[in-house]
């Protein structure tokens, strides 16, 4: 195999708003620090934390440095050792700056330092609360730093959430466009960023076989499910005002949708790629109040327990509201009303501290058409399902059905697989590395587009509207896969859950 080089990336002035919080130093720095261990940053690339606490450059690298030895800096679950030469690589490349965010002096302070490059090019990454997305991008139009006429490019990064529901989202993208251009945006859903993620699309286009049975003729439904086992870690506050459907759906679970359904795009540059994912989530059916109830399920975790362990209910967490209705758990059914696609339900559900960590897409083919194997045991021939595990186990999976050896015709489950770490060697990574990557080389096709946010929220605001005008947040133990109603949204179809993991 010839080993492709990967160019590096321009140099750059990244400045990291929101720099002692929580995604710089597990996440952001991480990646960082993977991307200069490979050799991917410009020797002129610095990283500026900016932040209302004051700190100097040591005091802010010693932190991180604390944090990061300590820690696995290859994502969840993937430890390696920090390496003394790549760290003391990345520590000089860091800056802090100390400034309130709604302080003009702030941005000015900011200005001069992008003034000292020889080269102009920053990116403003927002890695703050929601709440001051607006106010930042704001102040950084009021003091010219995304003008990009004297070159040098200028670019923002907006995390998730993106708005709350539907008019937010809209407010919060015009808020943007009227300081920059959509070129200058990269919204970030780090779902994009896992290879498993990435790879659905070669997947589907550079293997012709697929693209004969992808469709309604041979699919007979899709599910994508999110299970964590995880609680919500600390992030009470957060997730309380917020919600498994928000949290989840119109972002993580739509971008998986989006890789499964849309229609192969004309070219894989941005644009291409970026309008057949709206106008397939654009497709996604607008389910009246009434519909939007029957097609939802909406759960919380109490007590429960893994193994001889008590896992605390929802409500036992701190910063949670003892009477929370907050959903733990979603299970939705939707329709995409596309040529393909039509009356083939999408079936999606997330949940916390269910019983196995599994995100997978599993397509469920249309059973043969005829029972061929009368005299075996078997009366209806089971439907295939062709499962895309994201994580943990990366890979895809095909089930079918095979004789058993011997004399009797007994049918077997068996299955078809690739699993990614039989092929390749997998360098541990958070998955933001290719985000932050392809944000300093100016690609945008693993970014969201306006519309492509606005279309996920349009999708989601009629369960909203649904559940806040009445329905039942049904209780599930906490270490289970989720309410029982969960699953009838299936059983009422004639269908059923894959099993998880
Ligand atoms: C985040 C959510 O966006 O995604 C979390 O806010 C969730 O609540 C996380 O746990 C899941 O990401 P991953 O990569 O672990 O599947």
């Amino acid at each position: 195999m010839t080993e492709h080089k990967i160019p590096t990336a321009p140099p750059c002035t990244v400045f990291l708003f929101g720099a002692n919080g929580d995604l710089v130093k597990r996440l952001l720095m991480p990646a960082l620090y993977n991307l200069s261990r490979d050799g991917l940053l410009d020797r002129n690339l610095r990283i500026v934390g900016v932040d209302h606490n004051a700190a100097t450059a040591q005091v802010f690298a010693e932190r991180l440095h604390a944090f990061m030895r300590d820690r696995a800096v290859g994502g969840e679950g993937v430890s390696q050792t920090l390496d003394d030469k790549v760290w003391a690589r990345l520590a000089k490349r860091l800056d802090y700056q100390t400034g309130d965010f709604l302080d003009p002096a702030t941005y000015a302070a900011i200005g001069k330092r992008i003034a000292q490059t020889s080269n102009g090019n920053a990116i403003f990454y927002l890695a703050t609360a929601p709440r001051f997305f607006p106010e930042v991008v704001q102040r950084l139009g009021e003091a010219g730093l995304l003008d990009e006429s004297k070159g040098g490019f200028r670019r923002v990064v907006i995390e998730k959430p993106f708005g709350t529901d539907l008019a937010s989202a809209e407010a919060l993208n015009a808020c943007l466009l009227r300081v920059m251009s959509e070129r200058q945006i990269y919204r970030i859903d780090h779902y994009l960023g896992k290879e498993t993620v990435q790879n659905i699309l070669v997947s589907r286009f550079s293997n012709g076989l697929f693209e004969a049975f992808w469709n309604n003729h041979y699919i007979d439904h899709v599910q994508i499910t999110a299970a964590e086992t995880v609680g919500v870690e600390g992030r009470g506050a957060f997730y309380d005002g917020t919600g498994a459907l928000r949290d989840m759906v119109p972002n993580h679970l739509f971008q998986l949708l989006a890789m499964v359904a849309m229609e192969p795009p004309a070219a894989f540059g941005a644009d291409a790629v970026r309008s057949e994912k709206a106008k397939v989530i654009g497709a996604i059916r607008p389910w009246s109040q009434k519909m939007a109830l029957k097609n939802s399920v909406r759960g919380q975790y109490a007590v429960g327990k893994q193994g001889r362990k008590r896992l605390p209910g929802y409500r036992e967490e701190a910063n949670v509201e003892p009477q929370s209705q907050t959903e733990t758990y979603v299970a939705l059914k939707v329709m995409v009303d596309n040529w393909r696609w039509v009356g083939v339900p999408f079936y999606l559900r997330t949940g916390k501290r269910m019983s196995v960590r599994d995100t997978e897409i599993a397509i469920c083919f249309k059973a043969a058409p005829y029972a061929q194997f009368r005299e075996s045991e078997v009366e209806r021939p089971k439907p295939n399902y062709l499962k895309i595990q994201i994580q943990p186990n990366e890979g895809m999976w095909f089930d079918l059905q095979a004789k058993r050896p011997g004399p009797e015709l007994v049918m077997e489950d068996v299955q078809l697989g690739f699993a990614y770490k039989d092929f390749f060697k997998m360098t541990p990574a958070t998955g933001y590395e290719t985000l932050i990557y392809d944000c300093l080389t100016g690609d945008q096709t693993l970014f969201q587009r306006a519309d492509n946010i606005e279309n996920g929220w349009r999708a989601v605001q009629p369960f909203l509207d649904a559940w806040a005008a009445g329905g039942e947040v049904h209780a599930y133990p906490a270490g289970d896969d989720g309410p029982e109603a969960g699953a009838e949204l299936l059983t009422r179809d004639k269908r059923e859950w894959h099993t998880l993991g």
